[in-house]
Order: structure tokens, then C-alpha cells, then sequence
């Protein structure tokens, strides 16, 4: 998650200033491994923030699924946003492409207490997921934007009937609603994918406008 619409005017920066001041803050476990995240590793406004944490968190207690996946765990925050919210019977796994980051993630789900209730794997989504023989109630997608479009098609028959899937940046800094440069990957793979959702009689699907766009999905039974 980023925060790229910062400077796109003062109303907009004031607002999710008053949002954030309104919404229950992360706690000093989560505020910390943010820190930590900006400290020590590249592209740290990846992570997940204060706001989308607790919405993370509120959707897994309203749903309670059993089994939650998350495509992009970065340095663990919104897994351990998730994993916070869902039941004691409740798992996560989250995958992880980027072997660099494995030492600095294990150390913040021990230190959450949330060791039990969260599997790291790290490797390829696309072929971690075809190992795991299991169905899931949620999934959170926040990999690599170029990819939503495989992503999708390989959860899709992964899901639970009535299960969800979350997929983040979907407005993409606003990119979706301009003219795309052919050669920007990130911007087509977005737009082919939320065109994906939209054609599938399979699901239904609703665009919060939550920083970077979250689309919210739901499998039908
Ligand atoms: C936006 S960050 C995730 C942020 C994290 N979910 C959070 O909210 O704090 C995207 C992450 O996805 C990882 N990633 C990209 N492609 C992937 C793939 N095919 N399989 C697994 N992880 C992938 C990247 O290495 C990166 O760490």
C-alpha cells in the first residue's frame, strides 16, 4: 500500500490526516515493525499503514474465515493485521517472493505471538499455491501488480463459495482513468484485471476508494 495521493492537494491530505487521527491506531508491536520496515528495507512504503491495517483486521473479524491466504507479505504487516483478526480455529498463509525478507518477517511473528496462526512461505505465489491443497475463505492479493490478472485465475477455483478476495492499488495512483503507456506493465496488468473481475459472472465486486483502491470480491455460492 502507498501513499502516493499525499500531494495531490491539501483537502485530500487533510482528510486522511482526520481519518487516520479517527481510527484506532496500531498499537507499538505494529508501529515499531513499521519503523523498522522504513529503516532497513527498500521500498518501505509498501507497507501496509495504520488505516488499512485495522480495516484488514475488522473485515477478518466480520467474516471469520477459517483459512486466509495473502499473496505479498513485504515485512509482515498486514499479515499480522489479518491474522489478529480471525478466529483461534482460523489460519493464514502468506507467501512471500523475496527470500531477502524471511529473517527480517519470522522475528516479528514471534514477537506477535502469532507464530501458530500464520504460515510463511516463501517463494513464487503462482507455484506456492498449487502446492497448498486447500480452499480459503479470504484472500488478500497485494503482490506484483503485473500479475493480479495469474493471481486471479489461479485463487479463483481456490475459494470457498460465499469466500472473498481483497486485491489492493487497484485505481493504481489514479492511472486507471488515463490514456496507459503501452510500455507501462503495471498499469495494463491493473487495468486487465479489475476488467477481468468485472466480466466474471462468477463473483460480484465493489471498489473502496481506501487509499490506493481496495476491490472487494465475493465468490458466489
Ligand atoms: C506491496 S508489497 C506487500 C505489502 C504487505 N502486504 C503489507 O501490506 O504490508 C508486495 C510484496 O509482494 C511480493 N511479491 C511480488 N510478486 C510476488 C509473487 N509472485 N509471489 C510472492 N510474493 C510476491 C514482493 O516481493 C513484495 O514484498
Amino acid at each position: 500500500m502507498s501513499n502516493h495521493n499525499h500531494h495531490t492537494g491539501n483537502k485530500n491530505f487533510d482528510l486522511e490526516k482526520y481519518i487516520e487521527a479517527h481510527t484506532t491506531p496500531e498499537d507499538q508491536l505494529l508501529s515499531e515493525l513499521r519503523r523498522q520496515t522504513h529503516l532497513k528495507v527498500l521500498r518501505p512504503r509498501m507497507v501496509s499503514g495504520p488505516i488499512q491495517g485495522q480495516l484488514l483486521t475488522m473485515i477478518c473479524q466480520m467474516i471469520r474465515p477459517r483459512a486466509v491466504l495473502e499473496i505479498g507479505t513485504f515485512t509482515g504487516y498486514s499479515a499480522i493485521c489479518m491474522a489478529r483478526g480471525i478466529d483461534q480455529e482460523g489460519h493464514l498463509d502468506t507467501i512471500e517472493r523475496d527470500d531477502e525478507l524471511e529473517d527480517f518477517i519470522r522475528p516479528w511473528f514471534q514477537k506477535a505471538n502469532l507464530e501458530e496462526k500464520i504460515t510463511l512461505h516463501i517463494g513464487n505465489a503462482l507455484q506456492v499455491i498449487q502446492q497448498i491443497d486447500k480452499k480459503y475463505d479470504l484472500v488478500f492479493m497485494d503482490g506484483d501488480k503485473r500479475e493480479y490478472p495469474e493471481y486471479y485465475e489461479t485463487i479463483i477455483e481456490k475459494i470457498n463459495p460465499g469466500g472473498f478476495i481483497l486485491a489492493d492499488n487497484i485505481l493504481w495512483n489514479g492511472k486507471v482513468i488515463e490514456e496507459p503507456d503501452p510500455g507501462d506493465t503495471y498499469t495494463l496488468g491493473i487495468l486487465r484485471f479489475n476488467n477481468m473481475v468485472k466480466e466474471d459472472h462468477r463473483v460480484e465486486q465493489v471498489i473502496l476508494p481506501i487509499r490506493d483502491g481496495l476491490m472487494m470480491i465475493r465468490v458466489k455460492p
